[in-house]
């Protein structure tokens, strides 16, 4: 890659992005990039400049924004007009195809720069900044914060109870709370601990507050 790609990335997704409010932003990527760049300190062997392109450019092509995933032609583009070598291009890519969470068909990525930009992506989903996502993403695609009508009331578990695609508090259950047992890297472990345990604590007093509790 041509030096100063990385700077020319970073400029790119801004315009990018520009009045995008879903959660998936510049910001987003920005927050993204500098973790994965943290855990790259932790594992050494892994080639940063493969894992800082990758990071910052692993949501251009979302389908959440209308993207199209399969070809990735906007990430793909950027790395061919920045002197990306055909390896280069490939690994990035790769990684991510191989980074996005799909329920049960989420994949681990073979190499370590693919774990640690996905530990970097879904740190970013989880804990206080999580939380915010959350509810900006719900209120951008109409979602309720939350509608305990919709929920079946016989015996259930918690996450057939909290779960339910149809409002923001059901993503906790659906998707937010399997992310920790989901980390790859020593430090992704460490870091989506505590961000879980803001979201348990998050959801506890929610659920007060909503039965009246004083
Ligand atoms: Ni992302």
């Amino acid at each position: 890659m041509d030096p100063g790609s990385e700077k020319a990335a970073m400029e790119f997704i801004e315009k990018f992005y520009e009045g995008e409010s879903t959660g998936h932003d510049y910001w987003h990527s920005i927050r993204v990039y500098n973790m994965a760049m943290a855990i790259c300190d932790t594992e050494p062997e892994a080639d940063r400049d493969i894992v800082g392109m990758a990071a910052l450019l692993h949501d251009l092509d979302d389908r959440k924004l209308g993207g199209d995933e399969e070809n990735l032609p906007v990430a793909s583009g950027f790395l061919k007009t920045h002197g990306a070598t055909q390896s280069e291009t490939k690994r990035i890519i790769e990684i991510i195809h191989q980074i996005s969470f799909k329920g049960e068909d989420s994949v681990v990525p073979a190499c370590i720069e693919g774990k640690i930009v996905q530990d970097a992506d879904r740190l970013d989903a989880i804990g206080a900044i999580g939380i915010a996502r959350t509810f900006a993403y719900g209120g951008a695609h109409k979602r309720p914060i939350w509608n305990p009508n919709n929920r079946p009331k016989d015996k259930m578990s918690a996450e057939e109870y909290y779960g339910s695609r149809s409002d923001s508090i059901a993503h906790f259950y659906e998707k937010l709370l399997k992310l920790r047992s989901m980390m790859n890297t020593d430090e992704g472990k460490r870091v989506a601990q505590r961000r879980h345990d803001c979201m348990l604590i998050y959801l506890d007093e929610f659920m007060d507050e909503w039965n009246g509790k004083r």
